[in-house]
């Protein structure tokens, strides 16, 4: 029986760009929610942008446009930078929906009729020439505790201190300068001191919804016994703010946390509209499907407290489970603009950094608990060149090729491997016993060289060695912890490198005579390459991609570690499969942060962020050899006719004439820079022997030429006076 999961990230603020610290979670979320959906299970995964507040209201009126065209804008930003990442959500939304108020109205007004709304007077700072009460970040003063200057209202950046604003030494308003006075307001107040919320929670937090390390922490903010230590929670900000008026209460707005957790809500129930699923079979009580929130621990407070009390007293169901992950250092430090460390998604694409790479580091270092994680540039490089390239991609490079030029890429049947009656267990494992089986340790730990000098002459045990591992992955994959998972695949590269640096293929091709044997072994490898993508395609979903191409088969599921590929199986041309990291590209990326990134997102630092991208060159290929360049075959083209293509927003016609025969057709993606009729009679150059591609509006014969940037702009090149058609380049 499939398990049914409902997976959620925190809800990014839309007043920011997303950066490497953000993307641990994702990364972490996604891994598992990949690895749910390869095991069989009905997993959805949703998220939003967290649209809410003072912050989006003022940065949108200093930009001069509406709040809602801000968070639109940045919701395509942080969209493309997941999909950079291949963080695939299966639904993301944004907090300022209709979905989102509906829920954020439902919660109020059942807390409200259970009674644990209330309506208090509090005095808050306010800003007189603003006509604004200010969220504490934005008063600005001297450190009641150090003296410094210019510090926040809730904490000093100097000393470290934290503090009430209204400690704060001749405060200003941070938005106009203004002094700010105190003035009494009305605010709304969910009573988690309730004792019914209390009792409520001292069950919830113990009953393994929590890592222990974050159970401790909440005993520790419950208070035990008859103490009681919860204080309730303001849920109401004033007017101006950009956010969902309150119900009952003109010229209220929901707080962030009225709206921000209700926001998986909103973002799962637009999910159940397009899929067609049932909301309630995962919201309401009762549910028996499982629940979980990634989250960092900054946030653990609000999920772990606030959030479950408010469900469960307003007739949802609670959490299974919070995973929360702890923050992220870089090079050993907290992540800084001026060193250049706080590193945005968006920059790390653009210096064309392969998103796998960070995707596999991050995995390496999860381990599932809430300790920070480093990000070191040095053992980046290093562990991304020697896993990934040196490991992994090493055994089918050292191997595909025998395959493909000696047996027409044909494989060879693999001996039987698998003992039946496990094959059997793994399968029919349920969750309760997923929890509670042991690893088996034969592969954990067996793996010493004695071991694997026995593996690699026995290649039936080999392959069991292999296959063995799916079930004690499963378990680890479910613990999160991708740090171990990815210690015992690339222990088992290791085995498979030592393998083919034994049988020694290039020797045995040389041989002729030994064919045979020749074929095992590199078939053997293969499959061997075939498990271990399996075990990495959580976390490497796009070489996943590549490697099943190559490998000829459909999209690899986890239960697929268990068979091997069928003798007479085809596989396709090896083609290199990953590029190794360079760290000249990091360096750039570090640099291109310290220029970019000024103290606060503003619309200069965008802009001044965004020219200095355009100076950054992506980084130059790998190195290829003389031979592979004149395998190119490149030729002065006449373009005698270049014509609007109905239907096509981006191509245009071309007719070519290169000195053959006939003309050559191409559809060229060039109608954003060029007027056709000015490209009539033009020279160029073009790839004149690439595959004919078969397009909606018919078959393009070729490619021509053309530059391009991160800056706008396309420029199709031109030989120098003289150069006739059908002229080779070279
Ligand atoms: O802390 C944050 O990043 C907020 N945007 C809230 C995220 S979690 C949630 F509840 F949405
Ligand atoms: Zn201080």
């Amino acid at each position: 029986m499939s398990r049914k999961i409902l997976v959620t990230s925190a809800l990014p603020y839309a007043n920011g760009s997303i950066h490497l610290g953000h993307l641990v979670e994702y990364i972490q979320s996604d891994i598992w929610v990949r690895f749910q959906k390869m095991l069989g299970n009905i997993c959805y995964y949703v998220c939003a942008d967290d649209t809410h507040g003072t912050p989006v209201m003022l940065r949108a009126e200093k930009e001069g446009i509406t709040p809602e065209k801000l968070i639109d804008r940045v919701w395509h930003e942080h969209k493309a930078d997941f999909d950079g990442f291949h963080v695939e959500f299966d639904n993301y939304g944004s907090t300022h929906s209709v979905e989102t108020k509906h829920f954020s109205e439902t919660i109020y007004k059942n807390l409200r009729n259970a009674g644990l709304i209330e309506k208090r007077s509090i005095e808050q700072f306010y800003d007189p020439i603003k006509q604004m009460f200010l969220p504490d970040r934005f008063i600005k003063g001297e450190c009641p505790k150090c003296g410094a200057k210019d510090q926040y209202g809730d904490n000093c950046e100097v000393c470290g201190a934290a503090y009430a604003p209204t400690e704060v030494k001749n405060p200003y308003s941070a938005v106009s300068g203004a002094k700010p006075e105190l003035r009494d307001s009305d605010h709304y107040f969910f009573k988690l001191s309730d004792l019914r919320c209390q009792e409520f929670l001292r069950d919830w937090t113990t009953k393994g919804t929590l890592q222990p390390e974050a159970a401790n922490k909440m005993q520790e903010w419950l208070g035990s016994g008859d103490e009681n230590k919860l204080s309730d929670w303001d849920i109401s900000r004033d007017a101006p703010y950009f956010g969902f008026e309150i119900p009952d209460a003109p010229g209220k707005y929901f707080y962030v946390w009225l709206d921000a957790p209700v926001g998986y809500m909103g973002s799962f129930k637009q999910l159940c509209e397009k899929d067609g699923i049932n909301f309630d079979d995962y919201w309401k009580p009762g549910s028996d499907a499982e629940l979980y929130h990634f989250i960092g621990k900054d946030i653990l407070y609000f999920h772990a407290l606030f959030w479950p009390a408010m469900l469960e007293n307003a007739g949802f169901r609670t959490p299974t489970r919070l995973f929360a992950h702890g923050f992220l250092t870089v090079n050993g430090e907290k992540m800084s603009k001026s060193r250049g460390t706080f590193i945005t998604a968006d920059s790390y694409i653009k210096q064309g950094l392969n998103p796998e790479y960070l995707r596999y580091y991050f995995a390496a270092k999860l381990n599932g608990t809430m300790e920070d994680l480093d990000l070191n540039f040095e053992d980046f490089v290093a562990k991304v060149n020697s896993d990934l390239i040196g490991k992994y991609v090493n055994i089918a490079s050292r191997t595909a090729g025998f395959i493909t030029k000696q047996f027409d890429g044909e494989l060879m049947e693999m001996p039987e491997s698998v003992h039946p009656i496990f094959g059997q267990s793994v399968i029919a494992l349920s969750n309760e016993e997923t929890d509670r089986a042991d690893i088996n340790p034969q592969s954990v730990n067996k793996l010493d060289a004695s071991y694997e000098d026995h593996l690699i002459n026995n290649s039936r045990e080999l392959l069991h060695e292999f296959q063995l591992a799916s079930h004690d992955l499963k378990i680890i994959y479910e613990n999160r912890d991708f740090a171990k998972a990815s210690r015992l695949i690339m222990r088992l590269a290791d085995v498979a490198n030592k393998y083919v640096s034994e049988e020694k293929p290039w020797e045995l091709s040389k041989l002729g005579i030994q064919a045979e044997k020749l074929h095992f072994a590199c078939s053997l490898s293969i499959n061997l390459v075939r498990i271990l993508t399996i075990y990495l395609k959580p976390v490497l979903p796009k070489l996943a991609v590549q490697v099943e191409s190559f490998l000829n088969v459909p999209p690899l599921q986890w239960s697929d570690a268990l068979q091997t590929l069928p003798g007479g199986h085809t596989i396709n041309p090896y083609q290199h499969l990953m590029i190794r990291v360079d760290q000249k590209q990091i360096d750039t990326m570090i640099e291109a942060n310290k220029e970019t990134l000024a103290p606060t997102a503003d619309s200069h630092s965008q802009v001044r962020h965004a020219e200095s991208q355009q100076h950054a060159i992506a980084p130059i290929a790998e190195t290829i050899s003389i031979d592979d360049f004149s395998k190119v075959d490149l030729r002065v083209a006449k373009i005698v006719n270049a014509e609007h293509v109905e239907g096509a927003d981006k191509l245009l016609k071309l007719t070519l004439d290169i000195g053959e025969e006939k003309s050559r057709t191409v559809f060229a993606g060039i109608k954003s820079a060029y007027d056709p009729e000015k490209l009539k009679g033009r020279m160029t150059v073009m790839v004149a022997n690439l595959a004919p591609r078969k397009m909606k509006f018919g078959l393009s014969e070729g490619m021509v030429l053309a530059a391009s940037g991160d800056a706008p702009g396309l420029f199709i090149l031109s030989p120098d006076d003289g150069a006739q058609p059908g002229m080779r380049v070279k």
